[in-house]
């Protein structure tokens, strides 16, 4: 997972008194400079990895595109290694909710998460999850996709503008991976997936906020999620998957999908308090001029985001 999340795992895995070791891909040039010591393996090596996992009570997994064919590795990996508890690269919004099932975007984790929930029934291995909305990072809440485009002093509402969804900064998703380890909540978090947010907010409480920071009066475009959630199924019904990002709109703004997960989540069992309407404004004062996309998240975004701000 991107640094700062990282960060927080290591530190707070510190902090707690666990040794955190990186396990990277062998060609990573990345710098691992938060954890007490890194191992580069091949991650299509069930030995490798078994050997890297020895002696090891926990492995946490970051990866940015999980699927089954590769997540197994690793997994049966743990369990030859001995390892105690799995955490899934899931870091999603609801899946846990009948209708975001639904939704192809996480079809990959489902199938993933059900080859763990497999894992944890035979008594082999724990697992656990973490889901925590959409990050609360400049790419998604400053770019227009959601809420105000700084960029082009645009703001884009679904449905309104007024719906909730829980948003989590990535330091509070590495919080709550160490908090669900800790001595005191790993028996009941074991083979459940555990929901976290920072806080729970609109697009029009976001664009208001940024509207305020920055000066800009927002020019607004409603969209209807409904529409979009049709036109991105019939795209992939025509083979494209172009429009694929179109499908996290109804997960986090749709009716009944569940992106307002408050009650759901394990904030105050954990001792995660939720973000001041302060807190939030400096947060977001700290995106301005980082507003920009970097290539790779454009690319990510693709046409969708082209076509709808
Ligand atoms: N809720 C949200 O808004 C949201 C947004 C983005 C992502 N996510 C989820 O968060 C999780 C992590 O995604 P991310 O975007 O944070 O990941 P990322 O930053 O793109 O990658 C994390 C690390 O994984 C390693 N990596 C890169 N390519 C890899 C590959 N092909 N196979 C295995 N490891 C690879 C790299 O570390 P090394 O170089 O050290 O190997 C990289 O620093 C995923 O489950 C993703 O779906 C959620």
């Amino acid at each position: 997972m991107s640094a700062p999340a990282f960060r927080s795992i290591a530190l707070l895995g510190k902090f707690a008194g666990h040794c955190v070791t990186a396990i990277q891909r062998a060609e990573s040039k990345n710098v691992a400079d938060a954890a007490a010591k890194s191992i580069k393996v091949d991650l299509t090596s069930a030995s490798g990895l078994a050997e890297a996992f020895k002696g090891q009570d926990v492995v946490v997994s970051a990866t940015p595109n999980p699927v089954l064919a590769t997540e197994k590795i690793w997994m049966d990996a743990a369990v030859s290694a001995g390892v105690k508890r799995i955490v899934l690269s899931e870091y999603s919004t609801n899946m846990d909710n009948e209708k975001s099932k639904k939704l192809p975007i996480i079809y990959d984790k489902l199938q993933t998460r059900k080859y763990a929930e497999e894992l944890g029934a035979s008594g082999k291995i724990g697992w656990s999850s973490v889901n925590n909305g959409p990050f609360f990072v400049p790419f998604i809440w400053t770019a227009g996709w959601m809420g105000p485009n700084v960029q082009k002093k645009t703001a884009m509402f679904h449905d309104g503008g007024n719906k909730i969804v829980c948003t989590s900064t990535l330091e509070r998703i590495g919080e709550t991976v160490a908090k669900i380890l800790a001595p005191e909540h790993a028996a009941d978090t074991k083979n459940k997936p555990i929901y976290t947010y920072s806080a729970a907010v609109s697009e029009r409480k976001i664009t208001d906020i940024v509207s305020k920071i920055t000066g800009i009066d927002f020019a607004v475009t409603n969209a209807s999620v409904e529409q979009i959630t049709k036109d991105t199924f019939a795209a992939v019904a025509k083979g494209d998957n172009s429009r694929n990002m179109g499908f996290y709109i109804p997960f986090c703004w749709g009716d009944g999908y569940g992106g307002d997960f408050r009650s759901q989540a394990w904030n105050e069992k954990l001792g995660l308090k939720e973000m001041s309407d302060e807190e939030i404004e400096e947060l977001l004062r700290g995106f301005w001029g980082r507003a920009r996309l970097t290539e790779s998240q454009a690319a990510e975004l693709g046409d969708y985001l082209d076509d709808s701000v």
